[in-house]
């Protein structure tokens, strides 16, 4: 129990920490849940202190994802390694979306999925974000690229023949993903969501 309940602590710890919210403190001395869709990620970052910071805020917060699932390999110590760095990155991904240090209050995930999927199954993560990109430049909604992205990689893994377990933990990112975008998809169709 021990070899799986210390990195998946860690993990939600680091997953926890939240560069959009530390970034717009720091830069503007504000409380990015104030602003926007209220959301504590890259896309309201945009909105709060520009473009520049967003990407750096994408980054840090895919790199935190990146580090939980080597931080997932490297306990695993070749036991059960890929299910180990899923249940690590998925640590994360829960930690940036109900951070502790934050009262709970954090972002949607993507970003630190996005960090956790490269490294688990890049060839999914390369098809399900050129999709999304391609999404978020037709359509102009950021969240309309989120949850295409995050529904594409599971059944990509799915076709690129991933072990099934894998497959599993995927889908259990993909509904907390569409969960975190409930008012997102509320606006959507009532045409109020946010543009890029
Ligand atoms: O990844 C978050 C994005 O899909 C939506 O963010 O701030 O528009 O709710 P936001």
């Amino acid at each position: 129990l021990q070899t799986w309940v210390i990195p998946i602590v860690i993990s939600y710890l680091l997953g926890s920490i939240s560069f959009s919210y530390l970034l717009t403190k720091w830069l503007k001395g504000v409380d990015i849940r104030d602003y926007g869709s209220g959301n504590a990620g890259a896309t309201n970052t945009s909105r709060v202190l520009g473009k520049g910071p967003a990407v750096v805020v994408f980054l840090l917060d895919a790199l935190k994802g990146m580090a939980a699932v080597g931080l997932g390999y490297w306990l695993a110590n070749g036991h059960n390694a890929d299910v180990m760095m899923m249940v690590c990155g998925i640590a994360a991904i829960i930690g940036h979306n109900w951070p502790i240090f934050l009262g709970f209050r954090g972002g949607k995930g993507i970003a630190t999925t996005v960090g956790v999927t490269l490294l688990i199954g890049f060839t999914a993560a390369l098809i399900a974000g050129v999709c999304a990109i391609l999404f978020i430049l037709f359509t102009r909604y950021v969240s309309v690229g989120s949850l295409v992205f995050t529904t594409i990689v599971p059944v990509a893994m799915w076709i690129l023949d991933f072990p099934a377990a894998l497959v599993w933990l995927m889908l259990i990112v993909t509904v907390m993903a569409i969960w975190r975008h409930k008012q997102n998809l509320i606006n959507l169709i009532k045409g109020k969501e946010r543009k890029i």
